[in-house]
């Protein structure tokens, strides 16, 4: 008898994990349908669409690491009491012909930036392309946690036409 009773335990126990098991599978399975719901998604996404395309694709990086990133460091962040960084809503995020202006005419004045001041000099770079401008300065708007408007060629080539040192 209780050697019945055991094999009718272990039975419904057995019942049991199985039937647990399936509803485990079941459920991976349903996340893994997810999963590849959403890569199909990710994948669907156009790639030439530059509001979607990541900060390593611009053009500008590459500038920026030849022109800016010796004084303001490849993160942006720049060098305490030297060289501010461009992790800022005021400069980098503010008026875009200041902006255009600081890179055509270089700066060389008391400026406060995140509260911290700095009076260095940065030299003009008046002899990058207004497009290698647009470039570097979409670049640095759109990176190290900054997500401001792109800058573009005609905006560049307007400023420099006006520009008055
Ligand atoms: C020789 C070092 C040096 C280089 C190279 C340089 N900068 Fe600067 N930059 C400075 C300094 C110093 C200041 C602050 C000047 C002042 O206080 O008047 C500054 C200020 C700025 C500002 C305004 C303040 C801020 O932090 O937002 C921007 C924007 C900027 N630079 C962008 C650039 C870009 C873009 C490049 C490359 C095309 C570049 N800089 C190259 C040293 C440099």
């Amino acid at each position: 008898m209780t050697f019945l009773l055991g094999i009718a335990m272990s039975c419904i126990l057995v019942a049991c994990g199985g039937g647990e098991q399936t509803t485990e599978k079941q459920e991976t399975a349903k996340t893994e349908e997810v999963k590849v719901e959403e890569t199909k998604k990710e994948q669907t996404t156009p790639s030439d669409n530059t509001a979607t395309a990541t900060v390593a694709d611009l053009p500008g990086k590459g500038i920026y690491t030849t022109y800016c990133s010796v004084c303001h460091q490849a993160d942006g962040k720049g060098v305490p009491n030297m060289n501010p960084p461009l992790v800022n809503k005021e400069w980098v995020g503010g008026d875009k012909t200041r902006l255009i202006k600081v890179v055509l005419n270089g700066l060389n004045e008391p400026i406060t930036v995140n509260g911290e001041k700095y009076q260095g000099v940065m030299a003009s770079h008046d002899f990058l392309t207004d497009k290698q401008i647009a470039n570097v300065l979409t670049f640095i708007r759109k990176s190290f946690g900054n997500d401001y408007e792109a800058i573009t060629e005609e905006e560049v080539a307007e400023v420099r036409k006006n520009n008055k040192k």
